[in-house]
């Protein structure tokens, strides 16, 4: 079969975080874009998804469950390439389950070309027995063993979900190629955050829990990870794992780079030190192929978008839009009022400003209807209240003395 770029690709797990990411650039590129959902009448959670660019006219999304045999098989099959970034909550054990689940739907349809999995850097890094001189690459393999000693489930389960991939694709000659993320940063499209986010959030309130824990990792930005799983799609010669890392630094580096960056904010002075071993990535195996990472100092100013939530009343004023506009650019995310979302003609300037799919809401409020913005403010620490009733008659003496 001719190797060519664009066609049916289906992503699994599309309204999560990283898949997200992954759809909009997909899109961007040209590709008709299958995204399975657990929930596809679910509109909260797929707005963003509805939002983003060509998605109208080329995303279909399909329900599917990692859990349910077969039930990949309708989204799947007429696709020449499948990404598969789904993960359950419960991961122990379903991780495996649902990844040869979705295997083997893709081993049903005479379409597929290549199937590109998420996996992580963690099936990589958990082992003591290496030479911490020389960094890890590809060919490095957690040990299983030594994670469920330190009982790190997450790695314990990408890792055996991985190999049993390599196991299912090679029996089957399924062309599969890994995606191994470090710690993934960067804007979130979905409404709700990921458990990443979430812990760099915490971090920046002055939480040390999570990244205690954490250590010494890889980071790595979210739109970068989207552009790998493409190039080793659509790279004929790419096999094998890939890893995708920019910088490997200490939780100490960490905080200091983001206290220098936002002095305001109470992120903590350092952390306990782990017996854990010095690693470092040779991501060389990626870069050869000509990728390019954005460096960590680039990633946080995406880390802007922390600054806070704050409402604008009447958002698609003529002063309410410039407020949203500045607001955004400046890293807010902005919770905006209108009377009617859905009225697209009246909304669609504001969704086509900088940063509004990744960091704008709008949400119904009327200044007559009592308790209307309760939704809307409630937990925003900030609200700039511009929405003012329109006057009935342009002659109405108050019309003028209003200007
Ligand atoms: N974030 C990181 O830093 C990072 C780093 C390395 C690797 N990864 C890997 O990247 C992938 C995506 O992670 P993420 O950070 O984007 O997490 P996420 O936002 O929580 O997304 C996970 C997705 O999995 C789906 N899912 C969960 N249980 C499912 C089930 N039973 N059936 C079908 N779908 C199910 C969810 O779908 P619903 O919308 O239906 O709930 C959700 O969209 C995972 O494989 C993760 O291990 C992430």
């Amino acid at each position: 079969m001719e190797w060519v770029k664009g066609g049916k690709v289906c992503v699994t797990g599309a309204a999560g975080f990283l898949a997200s990411w992954l759809v909009k650039r997909l899109l961007l590129s040209g590709y008709h874009v299958i995204g399975t959902v657990r929930d596809p009448a679910n509109e909260k959670k797929l707005a963003h998804l509805w939002r983003l660019d060509g998605a109208k006219e080329r995303l279909k999304l399909v329900r599917a469950d990692l859990l349910e045999e077969g039930s990949f098989d309708d989204a799947i099959m007429g696709c020449q390439g499948v990404f598969h970034t789904a993960s359950p909550t419960e991961i122990l054990g379903p991780a495996v389950k649902g990844t040869l689940n979705v295997l083997g739907s893709c081993k049903k349809n005479p379409s597929l070309r290549r199937v590109v999995l998420t996996s992580s850097s963690s099936t990589v890094r958990a082992r003591d027995d290496f030479d911490y001189k020389i960094p890890l690459d590809e060919s490095s393999w957690s040990s299983l063993e030594l994670c469920e000693t330190l009982r790190v489930w997450y790695a314990l389960a990408k890792t055996q979900a991985e190999k049993a991939a390599w196991e299912f694709c090679n029996e089957n000659k399924i062309d599969l190629v890994t995606v191994l993320p470090a710690f993934v940063i960067g804007p979130s499209l979905p409404p709700d955050l990921c458990s990443t986010a979430s812990d760099v959030l915490a971090l920046l309130k002055g939480e040390t829990e999570q990244f205690q824990w954490h250590g010494r990792m890889g980071y790595v930005h979210i739109d970068d990870v989207a552009l790998c799983h493409i190039l080793v799609y659509e790279h004929e010669g790419a096999s094998g794992r890939y890893l995708c890392s920019s910088t490997v630094i200490d939780n100490d580096e960490l905080v200091s780079i983001l206290s220098a960056r936002y002095p305001s904010l109470p992120v903590p002075k350092g952390f306990a030190k782990l017996d854990r071993p010095y690693y470092e990535f040779n991501t060389s195996k990626i870069t050869s192929l000509g990728f390019k990472f954005r460096p960590i100092e680039e990633m946080k100013v995406e880390m802007e978008g922390v600054k806070g939530k704050v409402c604008v009343t009447g958002a698609s004023g003529f002063l309410a839009s410039w407020l949203v506009k500045r607001l955004l650019l400046c890293g807010y995310h902005v919770i905006g009022t209108v009377r009617d979302p859905a009225n697209e003609k009246k909304v669609a300037h504001l969704w086509r400003l900088e940063g509004a799919n990744e960091r704008l809401k709008l949400v119904r409020a009327d200044l007559l209807e009592e308790g209307s913005f309760d939704d809307a403010i409630m937990g925003c620490q900030g609200v700039f209240h511009t929405a003012s009733p329109v006057m009935k008659s342009s002659f109405h003496p108050k019309a003028c003395s209003s200007v």
